[in-house]
């Protein structure tokens, strides 16, 4: 196809120019963020700007619901760069007949290397004692000086036992001979237990139990607020709370007041209800180590992720097979 005939494709995120390119080979593109600039979509220009557009490539934030679905009538396939898609309405997408696809599995590992390191952060006092040496408060050496918590050895809990969840299982168990308790509503079979000596728990238990507990379970109206002011209480004065999930899991008001009132030791959090927002009170307490929703940015995992959206977002508007589809029924559909 050529000029206005192909279809037109919106890309709502800064995107490599390699991707740009393989998308304009093929589609009429508007890619409004370029390679670097951020737009921050409101629901209205995201639906002004998909109007006519055929496919949306798109990452974890921006609403894709039925009302922009009726504002972009034309809409065959949204694509997104991240696994979790709670962000996209997937029933009224697949009511509509757009195809949504995902990206798992090239980002396992890279964010489960970086739910362990911000889990040890937070044992091990890493960001606390990083800022009291930057602030020159460092005068004298003393035995108990940011004493943590060990990592080896201790008890990791892992709530939502997904591709992630066993990922960071794999490497407390195997790497850190740590016992690994978890829970998941559906329990792993027991090849897959094994190998990590997982044992499946109820949610009580795990957060009675673990020293260290780790959250990797998607977003939902279940899961929402899973860890509040109730659950915290539950949890050991010396344990840590890591979150690489999602923010609205976590009631963050909640987890600052038990921060300040040391009720759990500390946590780690790289996602937050209502990011980029952060709520006050989690700013003002020391025993948190804070990022910026980057446990999946390795150079090579973007890059992975971008080229993955791209696959999906070509083979659903050429006919071809999408490698990662959300809703595959829509394909079926399409070709009856
Ligand atoms: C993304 C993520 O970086 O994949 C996910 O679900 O949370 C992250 O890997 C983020 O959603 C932006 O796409």
């Amino acid at each position: 196809m050529t000029g206005s005939n192909r279809p037109r494709g919106l890309v709502t995120i800064p995107m490599f120019a390699e991707v740009l390119d393989a998308l304009a080979e093929r589609f009429e593109i508007d890619a409004p963020c370029g390679t670097a600039t951020h737009i921050d979509w409101t629901a209205d220009t995201l639906a002004a700007r998909a109007q006519g557009a055929a496919g949306l490539l798109v990452a974890g934030s921006p609403r894709i619901d039925a009302a922009l679905l009726a504002a972009a009538p034309s809409l065959r396939a949204v694509c997104s760069m991240a696994v979790g898609y709670n962000n996209i309405d997937l029933p009224a997408c697949t009511a509509a007949g757009v195809l949504v696809s995902n990206a798992p599995d090239v980002l396992t590992e890279t964010t489960a290397d970086f739910g362990f390191a911000l889990m040890m952060a937070t044992a091990r006092r890493i960001a606390e004692s990083e800022h009291f040496l930057r602030a020159g408060r460092w005068t004298h050496w003393a035995y108990a000086m940011f004493a943590g918590a060990d990592v080896h050895g201790a008890m990791l809990g892992v709530l939502g036992m997904g591709r992630i969840g066993q990922a960071i299982a794999r490497r407390g168990a195997l790497g850190f001979g740590m016992p690994v308790i978890y829970h998941n509503r559906s329990r792993l079979p027991q090849a897959q237990e094994a190998p990590l000596g997982a044992r499946w728990v109820d949610k009580a238990t795990l957060l009675r139990e673990a020293d260290h507990l780790v959250l990797v379970l998607p977003y939902s109206k279940e899961s929402h607020h899973a860890i509040g002011a109730a659950e915290l209480a539950l949890m050991k004065p010396t344990a840590t709370l890591t979150n690489i999930a999602r923010g609205g899991i976590v009631d963050d008001v909640a987890l600052a007041q038990a921060l300040r009132e040391r009720r759990i030791a500390a946590a780690g959090l790289d996602v937050f209800e209502g990011e980029p927002a952060l709520h006050p009170g989690l700013l003002e307490v020391p025993n948190v180590v804070l990022t910026p929703h980057i446990a999946s940015a390795s150079e090579r995992t973007r890059r992975a992720m971008a080229d993955l959206a791209a696959h999906n977002l070509i083979a659903a508007l050429t006919g071809g097979t999408p490698p990662t589809p959300v809703n595959p029924s829509v394909l079926t559909l399409r070709q009856s």
